[in-house]
């Protein structure tokens, strides 16, 4: 069948591409002719696994195709796919206007109807609006020609989108119209086919949906750090305890990892929102505010134990501090809302300097703090080391979980080490002559050991 996908940012062209690849003749659509002219050279805007030749494929047989144009954007197909994004304006709220943009072209440009799919993560309420905007705009045509607006959340992990979309848990249409759920059907068939993911419901508990199930993930998050927090104060290992938990099947083991805070594009930007939304809605939703609360201050949680170490904020002047992973996860180039960026700004401030390495999110922090003072990109996470005051980890990338320790040892001019993700074993490293901080693990402390024993 035939598809067209407004915005070819993440989840736009991992969308696209994944539909062309079934055989579904897929048509993006963006704004921006300097991506759209990258993608038709098959240059990839995004580092994402599995994409580039997924794009490459498709474009060279012709299924995927990308355009400028809104005339042939609404043409080319019934299913007008709206992936645009939808960032948070400077309230919180999110920012519809890309949104509305589309919903008014195809207004202004439909000649028969259409199925207008919603994709964007937009708040509860949005597809009604879509809707309220596309009758205007036809209305002001004077034309009656019929549409549905559909909400369709995505669940894509980045790092892991292909994969995602390719084999979803579930498939979350929402809809009143029946036109509407056999033509989504018909869409995801290729990705439903040996048991049902399809859930079809109302399109405001599919917006509701996507922020429930973000939420929840950050919740988890959040409380896990919470409870490594209080860890650390009473002589416990949340490696521990997060197993002890974990065990219980109605918790299970995902989503539990402590760590720097979550980071990305979507967790923060959503929790807000939601947050934001219930407000609105006259609901002091707590649990929500609290889990973005204890998220933000989790973000500090390096610094603070690095100032602590060297003997307060004043003592990190003309220290330098050697930064592995900067990406909000391991697999990504995303620096969106990513710890790492937490850590290195409160330790300029501090009158510190960073040397950084990260697998691949190098350019994207060039981009972002090539002109900082005190800031320096190295190739290799070991030269990050060289003559540094201590090492801080701030991304789980595969190639820093056993590392050689004595290379290490020669490079850094202190055998200290803050671990933001628990890669290594405490025991062990204080074993070799290591001071180790990780989070949530009491023996992460050799100065603060003095839990008081009874008797
Ligand atoms: C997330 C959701 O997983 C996805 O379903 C949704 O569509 C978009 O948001 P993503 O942002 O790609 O996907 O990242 P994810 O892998 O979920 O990780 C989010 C953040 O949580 C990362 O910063 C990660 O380091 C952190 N995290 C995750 C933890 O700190 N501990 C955990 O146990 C799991």
């Amino acid at each position: 069948m035939r598809v067209t996908v407004f915005g070819t940012g993440y989840v736009g062209l991992v969308t696209g591409a994944c539909l062309a690849d079934v055989g579904h003749r897929v048509m993006c659509m963006d704004i921006d002719e300097g991506k759209i002219a990258r993608l038709k050279a098959g240059e990839i805007p995004i580092h994402e696994p599995g994409l580039d030749t997924i794009v490459e494929r498709n474009v060279k047989s012709g299924y995927l195709e990308f355009t400028t144009s809104h005339r042939d954007a609404v043409a080319h197909a019934e299913l007008q796919i709206v992936a645009v994004g939808t960032p948070p304006d400077e309230t919180g709220a999110a920012d519809l206007q890309h949104v509305q943009a589309v919903a008014e072209a195809i207004g202004a440009h439909m000649t028969a109807p259409k199925i207008v799919v919603v994709k964007s993560t937009v708040p509860v309420g949005t597809c009604d609006k879509v809707a309220g905007r596309l009758a205007a705009v036809l209305g002001g045509r004077g034309s009656d020609i019929g549409f549905e607006v559909v909400s369709n959340p995505e669940f894509l992990k980045e790092g892991a989108a292909v994969g995602d979309f390719q084999r979803p848990d579930r498939i979350i249409v929402g809809t009143n119209s029946a036109h509407a759920r056999a033509v989504m059907a018909e869409l995801y068939e290729p990705f439903n086919r040996n048991h049902d993911r399809m859930v079809y419901m109302a399109p405001r508990s599919s917006e509701l949906t996507k922020y429930a199930a973000n939420a929840m993930l950050a919740t988890r998050i959040s409380f896990i750090n919470e409870i490594a927090n209080l860890a650390e104060r009473l002589g416990a290992d949340i490696e521990q305890v997060r197993r002890g938990i974990g065990s219980d099947p109605r918790i299970g083991y995902q989503f539990i990892y402590p760590g720097v805070g979550y980071g990305g594009s979507c967790f923060p930007k959503d929790v807000k929102a939601l947050a934001r939304t219930a407000r609105e809605a006259g609901y002091g939703a707590s649990l929500i505010e609290a889990v973005e609360a204890v998220n933000s201050r989790q973000k500090m949680k390096l610094f603070e134990k690095i100032a602590a170490h060297f003997g307060g904020e004043a003592a990190l002047q003309g220290k330098t501090i050697a930064i592995w992973g900067l990406a909000f996860k391991p697999n990504t180039d995303d620096m969106r809302e990513a710890p790492s960026r937490v850590l290195m700004e409160a330790l300029w401030a501090a009158g510190a300097a960073v040397r950084a390495f990260d697998p691949v999110a190098g350019a994207e922090t060039l981009r972002l703090y090539g002109e900082r003072p005190g800031f320096e990109l190295v190739q290799d996470k070991y030269s990050a080391l060289d003559g540094a005051d201590a090492l801080a980890i701030c991304t789980e990338w595969q190639q820093f979980r056993a590392p050689d320790f004595g290379e290490m040892a020669l490079r850094l001019a202190n055998r200290v080490i803050f671990d933001g993700r628990n890669l290594y074993s405490p025991e062990r490293l204080r074993d070799d002559g290591w001071t180790y901080f990780s989070i949530g693990r009491a023996t992460a402390f050799p100065q603060a050991q003095a839990v008081e024993q009874p008797g």
